[in-house]
């Protein structure tokens, strides 16, 4: 199989790493470059991964590299194709992802200012939490094409709703489809009209009450692993989705994703980065995909859109 191209995940931590090991595993790419600010992390998880080769059976090499703040030490990620960015903190349990805000932005904001610098015609992939903020931000920064810039919530929103549908049903989650639009926080829009459980409509099969439980549980997915984790927050489902839309980037498949991106007139919306869903390809976001939306589904949108249209005006001043 030909292997091609090289992608890069900024910030090694748990989510860094694990997407790594994701993207390494796919097999399809020649190289995945991991860095960290913490000296030897990026290059000891490598090491260790590539050691994982022979046993997964992958080709595919992982490159480790120590960065400074200062820009330095970025050379081995020049002219990646894609660039995942998972630099900057995580949740304490208790905090809301705005709580990262100030502290992210600044991490971000230099993180995608040599990423723009070291690979000019990159893909980007923001993971960094608030996820809608930061993924303005670092469009902002790196004055890409904002179809370039994307962020990653919906495809994880949609994935937790699936588990919970599938496990309360008890039918595989392959038997489940279900979809979050808007924010990837408080005004997260869950879409009932979009959810069915084997082409059935899920209100067919779940009650209101129950419905609203799952849907409740899915706007607080990422606090309920915080509050057991204590101690960071998730990382393999987000990992998944990740890796995910960065494959659809590589393999410039088409695939129809809910991703945080520009929407630009879409559902009367303009001018603001959000979750919507949105065909992928080798130049980042192809077009932006509008569906029939009910009434209410489409009111919470719009109330999604003002929501984080003001925080991310704010962003640029952090
Ligand atoms: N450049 C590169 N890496 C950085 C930088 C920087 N400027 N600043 C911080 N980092 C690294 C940290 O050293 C750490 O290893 O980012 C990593 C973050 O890892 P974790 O603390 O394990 O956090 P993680 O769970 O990976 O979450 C990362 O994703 O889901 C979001 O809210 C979460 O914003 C957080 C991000």
């Amino acid at each position: 199989m030909a292997r091609k191209g090289k992608i890069t995940v900024v910030g090694a931590g748990f989510y860094g790493s694990t997407t790594a090991q994701r993207l390494a595993e796919y097999d399809v790419f020649e190289t995945v470059v991991l860095t960290d600010i913490i000296e030897g992390k990026p290059e000891g998880l490598a090491l260790d991964l590539n050691q994982s080769r022979p046993i997964e059976g992958f080709e595919t090499r992982l490159v480790g590299a120590t960065t400074g703040i200062d820009g330095s030490g970025y050379e081995p990620t020049a002219d990646s194709d894609i660039v995942v960015i998972t630099a900057g903190l995580p949740r304490k349990p208790g905090m809301s992802r705005m709580d990262l805000i100030e502290t992210n932005a600044k991490i971000v904001r230099g993180v995608a200012e040599n990423v723009a610098k070291f690979s000019p015609d990159a893909v980007v992939i923001v993971v960094s939490n608030p996820l809608d903020e930061m993924t303005a931000l670092a469009a902002a920064a790196t004055g890409f094409d904002k179809k370039k810039v994307i962020g990653q919530a919906g495809m994880l929103d949609t994935a937790r709703f699936t588990n919970f549908v599938a496990e309360t049903v008890g039918v595989p989650v392959a038997s489940v489809k279900t979809l979050t639009l808007g924010s990837h926080g408080d005004t997260m829009v869950p879409v009932p009209s979009a959810c069915t459980v084997d082409g059935k409509p899920l209100s067919d099969v779940l009650d209101q009450a129950k419905i609203d439980e799952l849907v409740d549980r899915t706007r607080n997915g990422g606090a309920e692993v915080v509050a057991l984790l204590k101690t960071g927050s998730a990382y393999y489902a987000p990992s998944a989705a990740a890796a995910r839309m960065a494959r659809a980037v590589a393999a410039d498949s088409g695939d129809v994703m809910p991703v945080c991106t520009w929407v630009d007139g879409e559902y009367g919306i303009s001018g603001v980065y959000l979750g919507v869903e949105a065909e992928l390809g080798a130049g980042g976001i192809r077009k932006v995909v509008e569906r029939d939306l009910t009434e209410s589904e489409l009111a919470s949108l719009r109330e999604a859109a003002e929501a984080v249209r003001s925080k991310q005006a704010d962003v640029a001043n952090l």
